[in-house]
Protein backbone atom coordinates (compact mmCIF):
# COMPACT_ATOMS: atom_id res chain seq x y z
CA UNK A 1 0.00 0.00 0.00
CA UNK A 2 1.25 3.53 -0.41
CA UNK A 3 1.16 5.09 2.84
CA UNK A 4 2.24 8.91 3.89
CA UNK A 5 3.27 9.58 6.95
CA UNK A 6 2.39 13.94 8.10
CA UNK A 7 4.80 14.29 11.09
CA UNK A 8 3.01 17.33 12.62
CA UNK A 9 5.72 17.53 16.02
CA UNK A 10 9.25 19.40 15.54
CA UNK A 11 9.93 16.53 18.56
CA UNK A 12 11.67 13.88 16.40
CA UNK A 13 11.11 10.60 18.11
CA UNK A 14 8.29 12.27 20.36
CA UNK A 15 4.90 11.12 21.79
CA UNK A 16 3.47 11.16 18.34
CA UNK A 17 6.60 10.51 16.28
CA UNK A 18 6.54 6.65 18.67
CA UNK A 19 2.83 6.25 17.92
CA UNK A 20 3.38 6.86 14.26
CA UNK A 21 6.08 3.86 14.22
CA UNK A 22 3.76 1.06 16.06
CA UNK A 23 1.03 1.94 13.94
CA UNK A 24 3.29 1.49 10.70
CA UNK A 25 4.70 -2.02 12.69
CA UNK A 26 0.65 -2.90 13.06
CA UNK A 27 0.19 -2.18 9.14
CA UNK A 28 2.98 -4.43 8.49
CA UNK A 29 6.52 -2.74 8.46
CA UNK A 30 7.83 -0.04 6.38
CA UNK A 31 9.52 -2.98 4.30
CA UNK A 32 5.91 -4.36 2.94
CA UNK A 33 4.46 -0.70 1.77
CA UNK A 34 5.77 2.48 0.30
CA UNK A 35 5.80 4.64 3.31
CA UNK A 36 6.54 8.51 2.75
CA UNK A 37 7.57 10.93 5.59
CA UNK A 38 6.82 14.23 5.26
CA UNK A 39 7.70 16.29 8.34
CA UNK A 40 6.12 20.47 7.52
CA UNK A 41 8.88 21.65 10.30
CA UNK A 42 11.77 21.00 8.36
CA UNK A 43 10.26 21.75 4.87
CA UNK A 44 9.39 24.90 2.79
CA UNK A 45 6.08 24.78 2.61
CA UNK A 46 4.25 28.63 2.07
CA UNK A 47 1.00 29.56 3.56
CA UNK A 48 -1.85 29.58 1.22
CA UNK A 49 -3.42 33.15 0.62
CA UNK A 50 -6.34 32.33 -0.32
CA UNK A 51 -8.16 34.95 -2.35
CA UNK A 52 -5.50 36.97 -2.50
CA UNK A 53 -3.61 34.33 -5.16
CA UNK A 54 -6.54 32.01 -6.35
CA UNK A 55 -3.79 30.00 -8.63
CA UNK A 56 -5.48 27.06 -8.19
CA UNK A 57 -8.46 28.16 -9.94
CA UNK A 58 -7.28 27.41 -13.07
CA UNK A 59 -7.66 23.53 -11.93
CA UNK A 60 -4.16 22.78 -12.32
CA UNK A 61 -3.52 22.09 -8.94
CA UNK A 62 -1.63 25.18 -6.78
CA UNK A 63 0.88 27.29 -8.24
CA UNK A 64 3.32 27.74 -5.41
CA UNK A 65 6.49 26.34 -6.60
CA UNK A 66 7.98 24.61 -2.96
CA UNK A 67 7.72 21.56 -1.18
CA UNK A 68 4.46 20.89 -1.24
CA UNK A 69 4.60 20.04 -4.48
CA UNK A 70 6.36 16.60 -3.43
CA UNK A 71 3.45 15.99 -1.22
CA UNK A 72 1.03 16.60 -3.56
CA UNK A 73 1.35 13.42 -5.71
CA UNK A 74 2.26 11.08 -2.24
CA UNK A 75 -0.56 12.28 -0.98
CA UNK A 76 -2.90 11.38 -4.36
CA UNK A 77 -1.58 8.55 -4.30
CA UNK A 78 -2.11 7.38 -0.58
CA UNK A 79 -4.30 4.99 0.58
CA UNK A 80 -3.08 5.19 4.16
CA UNK A 81 -2.44 8.61 5.39
CA UNK A 82 -1.39 8.74 8.88
CA UNK A 83 -1.36 12.56 10.32
CA UNK A 84 0.77 12.31 13.96
CA UNK A 85 0.14 15.85 15.75
CA UNK A 86 0.60 17.13 19.27
CA UNK A 87 -2.10 19.38 20.76
CA UNK A 88 -1.08 22.80 20.75
CA UNK A 89 -3.15 25.11 21.81
CA UNK A 90 -6.50 23.48 20.83
CA UNK A 91 -5.43 22.08 17.51
CA UNK A 92 -2.90 20.44 15.09
CA UNK A 93 0.36 22.03 15.46
CA UNK A 94 0.67 25.07 13.11
CA UNK A 95 3.00 23.71 10.78
CA UNK A 96 0.68 20.65 10.27
CA UNK A 97 -2.35 22.75 9.33
CA UNK A 98 0.27 25.07 7.04
CA UNK A 99 0.52 22.26 5.25
CA UNK A 100 -3.31 21.05 5.14
CA UNK A 101 -4.70 24.60 4.39
CA UNK A 102 -2.06 23.71 1.06
CA UNK A 103 -4.45 21.30 0.10
CA UNK A 104 -7.06 23.56 -0.39
CA UNK A 105 -5.51 23.08 -4.41
CA UNK A 106 -6.87 19.73 -4.77
CA UNK A 107 -9.47 19.83 -2.70
CA UNK A 108 -11.22 16.57 -4.67
CA UNK A 109 -12.63 12.57 -4.47
CA UNK A 110 -9.53 12.45 -6.67
CA UNK A 111 -7.52 13.79 -3.47
CA UNK A 112 -9.44 12.46 -0.76
CA UNK A 113 -11.45 9.58 -1.47
CA UNK A 114 -10.97 6.08 -0.71
CA UNK A 115 -8.54 6.89 2.24
CA UNK A 116 -8.26 5.44 5.61
CA UNK A 117 -6.73 8.82 7.89
CA UNK A 118 -5.30 7.61 11.04
CA UNK A 119 -4.81 10.03 13.27
CA UNK A 120 -2.44 9.80 16.33
CA UNK A 121 -2.67 12.25 19.11
CA UNK A 122 -0.32 12.76 21.98
CA UNK A 123 -2.41 15.74 24.32
CA UNK A 124 -2.33 17.32 27.69
CA UNK A 125 -6.15 17.84 27.87
CA UNK A 126 -8.05 18.15 24.86
CA UNK A 127 -8.49 16.45 21.16
CA UNK A 128 -11.85 17.12 19.94
CA UNK A 129 -11.24 19.69 17.79
CA UNK A 130 -9.33 17.61 15.58
CA UNK A 131 -11.21 14.53 16.14
CA UNK A 132 -14.57 16.23 14.85
CA UNK A 133 -12.85 18.17 12.10
CA UNK A 134 -10.87 15.00 10.43
CA UNK A 135 -14.08 12.58 11.10
CA UNK A 136 -16.40 15.55 9.04
CA UNK A 137 -13.61 15.41 6.09
CA UNK A 138 -13.85 12.07 5.32
CA UNK A 139 -17.48 11.98 6.22
CA UNK A 140 -17.26 14.02 2.92
CA UNK A 141 -15.55 11.90 0.61
CA UNK A 142 -16.30 8.39 1.92
CA UNK A 143 -13.39 7.90 3.07
CA UNK A 144 -12.71 6.98 6.71
CA UNK A 145 -11.37 8.02 9.98
CA UNK A 146 -9.54 6.47 12.89
CA UNK A 147 -7.76 8.24 15.81
CA UNK A 148 -5.93 7.08 18.76
CA UNK A 149 -5.88 9.31 21.39
CA UNK A 150 -3.07 9.51 23.68
CA UNK A 151 -3.04 11.61 26.87
CA UNK A 152 0.14 11.89 27.91
CA UNK A 153 0.20 13.81 30.81
CA UNK A 154 -0.92 12.84 34.47
CA UNK A 155 -3.92 15.74 35.76
CA UNK A 156 -3.20 14.37 39.14
CA UNK A 157 0.59 15.28 39.37
CA UNK A 158 0.63 17.81 36.77
CA UNK A 159 3.57 16.34 35.13
CA UNK A 160 3.47 14.92 31.06
CA UNK A 161 3.94 11.23 30.80
CA UNK A 162 6.27 9.84 28.29
CA UNK A 163 4.66 7.97 25.57
CA UNK A 164 6.74 4.62 26.73
CA UNK A 165 5.13 4.65 29.95
CA UNK A 166 1.83 4.36 28.09
CA UNK A 167 1.96 1.08 26.48
CA UNK A 168 -1.76 0.33 26.26
CA UNK A 169 -2.07 3.45 23.71
CA UNK A 170 1.43 1.90 21.55
CA UNK A 171 -0.86 -1.34 21.57
CA UNK A 172 -3.75 0.62 20.36
CA UNK A 173 -1.68 2.12 17.92
CA UNK A 174 -0.62 -0.97 16.48
CA UNK A 175 -3.90 -2.59 16.49
CA UNK A 176 -5.45 -0.08 14.85
CA UNK A 177 -2.76 -0.69 11.65
CA UNK A 178 -3.36 -3.89 12.12
CA UNK A 179 -7.09 -3.25 11.78
CA UNK A 180 -6.48 -1.07 8.83
CA UNK A 181 -4.24 -3.03 6.47
CA UNK A 182 -6.77 -6.10 7.03
CA UNK A 183 -10.08 -4.46 6.13
CA UNK A 184 -7.94 -2.91 3.32
CA UNK A 185 -6.73 -6.22 1.73
CA UNK A 186 -10.38 -7.97 2.35
C1 LIG B 1 3.86 24.54 23.11
C2 LIG B 1 2.96 23.42 23.55
C3 LIG B 1 1.58 23.64 23.54
C4 LIG B 1 0.72 22.61 23.92
N1 LIG B 1 -0.62 22.86 23.88
C5 LIG B 1 -1.48 21.87 24.23
C6 LIG B 1 -2.89 22.09 24.18
O1 LIG B 1 -3.38 23.16 23.83
N2 LIG B 1 -3.71 21.07 24.52
C7 LIG B 1 -3.23 19.86 24.94
O2 LIG B 1 -4.02 18.97 25.25
N3 LIG B 1 -1.88 19.61 24.98
C8 LIG B 1 -1.01 20.59 24.64
N4 LIG B 1 0.36 20.35 24.68
C9 LIG B 1 0.86 18.99 25.05
C10 LIG B 1 1.31 18.17 23.83
O3 LIG B 1 0.29 18.08 22.87
C11 LIG B 1 1.69 16.74 24.29
O4 LIG B 1 2.74 16.83 25.25
C12 LIG B 1 2.12 15.81 23.16
O5 LIG B 1 2.06 14.47 23.64
C13 LIG B 1 3.52 16.07 22.62
O6 LIG B 1 3.72 15.24 21.49
P1 LIG B 1 5.15 15.15 20.72
O7 LIG B 1 6.11 14.51 21.67
O8 LIG B 1 4.88 14.26 19.54
O9 LIG B 1 5.53 16.53 20.32
C14 LIG B 1 1.25 21.36 24.32
C15 LIG B 1 2.63 21.15 24.34
C16 LIG B 1 3.48 22.18 23.98
C17 LIG B 1 4.98 21.94 24.00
Amino acid sequence: MNVVVLHGSARVGGDTDTLAEHFLRGLGGEETHSVTHFRPIEMEIAHCRGETCMGCSAGDGCVIQDDMQAVYPAFREAEVVVMASPMFWGYMTSQLKTLFDRFEAVVSPEYFGNKDFALLIGYRHYYGSMVEWLDRITAGFGSRSHAVLAQTYDPETGRDIPIADLPDKLAEATALGQDVAQRRAA
